[in-house]
């Protein structure tokens, strides 16, 4: 055995040592990071657990061992409690045009739950048309698996183009051609009007929406602004979250504010008659992170899709980032929240109040229609003030 291929052996068991060196320390920085991301998400189940159960929740630098025994069993029960809620676990009663699939997942797992839909959805041809199905999409989202991962396919757009668009956001019409309408029982905006004219999809209709005062439950937006001027706090920034077709981003319009609106397509084409109004429409379910930097607007409002079918802990997830968004002295507005009475006062006022917003406006009334009155429901409408700092 020559001295130099002894050598360069001797060279390549050294390489491989630091090559599984290497690789062990990869490994090893993977697994704490991985350690460290359940930890995290652990923790804060935890918090919220603690928070949401106990009103009075140990401070978390007094901690003894005992209180650890007790902490792992929270997680542990939390866990148990989150892997039940599945989608399977949504009551017939609650409409499906709201947020129907709400539950906690860890970091980017929300896809990986629903293989079946994410593989249909991703079977596509790429560099083609991509599928003529929004709902699969919209089913997707919904389930917390956003952003999509399809992204090699052309999406489809109506085959006429409406010549002029309405400058006007109460047009007295939409144009139909502007909607793709296969996936809708309706295939025009004349049919979802006569299916239910509450929706906001007829423009016109909905331009007394936010200008008249019927009971104390209403804010209309003269009054708003007037209260924000009066606060030396001016509106010209707004989003509005689960706003439907958009009509308070169109009053806001009239009155040169600029308010985008988050809508889902569920079972008719909002999003499309947000955007044909002239209004921003966000396709965001009321789960999500809001695609907005920390706090750059004015006022947020929450109109009928936040209320009490939101898990309360998702509720607060919502508010903490409704909370991010804001500016300092911006305002939170929700308008005709409703839950049952005593929630109210036990669960929804505590949780508003964890903000430590000041109270411009706090109006509650009994809901009067046969749901609200069967479960003993109130509404609140709460005009809400962030602290001008932190
Ligand atoms: C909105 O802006 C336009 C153009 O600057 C102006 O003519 C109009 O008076 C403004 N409207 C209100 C309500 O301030
Ligand atoms: C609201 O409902 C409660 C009972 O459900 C009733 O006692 C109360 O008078 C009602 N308030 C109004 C203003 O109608």
């Amino acid at each position: 055995m020559n001295s130099d291929s002894k050598l360069s052996r001797e060279e390549q068991k050294k390489k491989s040592k630091s090559k599984m060196g290497f690789t062990f320390s990869t490994m090893t920085l993977n697994l704490l990071l991985l350690i460290a991301m359940v930890a995290t998400n652990i923790l804060s189940l935890y918090h919220l657990s603690t928070t949401l159960q106990s009103p009075k929740s140990p401070n978390p630098h007094t901690l003894i061992p005992d209180q650890l025994l007790r902490q792992l069993h929270t997680i542990r029960a939390t866990i148990n409690h989150l892997t039940r809620l599945q989608p399977s676990d949504t009551k017939s009663s609650i409409p499906s045009d709201l947020l129907l699939y709400s539950h906690l997942s860890p970091i980017a797992s929300s896809c990986h739950h629903h293989p079946d839909l994410l593989h249909k959805y991703m079977t596509y041809t790429p560099f083609s048309l991509c599928p003529s199905d929004s709902d699969l999409a919209e089913s997707l989202i919904l389930r917390g698996c956003h952003p999509l991962p399809r992204r090699r396919c052309f999406s489809k757009t109506p085959k006429k183009l409406s010549i002029s668009l309405p400058q006007n956001p109460f047009p007295n019409s939409l144009p139909d051609s502007s909607v793709i309408w296969d996936r809708y029982s309706c295939k025009s905006f004349d049919c979802l009007n006569r299916q239910n004219p509450n929706l906001g999809f007829e423009p016109s209709r909905e331009a007394s929406k936010f200008n008249t005062y019927s009971s104390e439950l209403d804010l209309p937006v003269q009054q708003l602004l007037q209260i924000a001027k009066t606060a030396k706090s001016v509106l010209r920034l707004g989003l509005d979250v689960g706003g439907g077709t958009g009509s308070f981003a169109a009053a806001m319009k009239l009155r040169n504010v600029t308010v985008v609106t988050t809508t889902m397509n569920v079972a008719a084409p909002y999003s499309e008659t947000v955007a044909l109004r002239g209004l921003v429409p966000l396709h965001v379910p009321l789960q999500q992170r809001l695609p907005i930097f920390d706090g750059v607007v004015d006022i947020v409002r929450c109109g009928r899709a936040v209320n009490r079918w939101i898990p309360v802990t998702m509720m607060e997830f919502l508010l903490f980032d409704v909370d991010r968004v804001l500016r300092g002295g911006g305002f939170l507005w929700l308008d005709h929240f409703f839950s049952k009475g005593v929630d109210l006062e036990k669960v929804y006022a505590p949780l508003i109040g964890k903000l430590g917003y000041k109270k411009v406006k706090w109006a509650t009334g009994n809901k009067t229609d046969a749901g609200g009155v069967k479960n003993g429901e109130l509404y609140l409408t709460a005009l809400l003030q962030k602290p001008l700092s932190r």
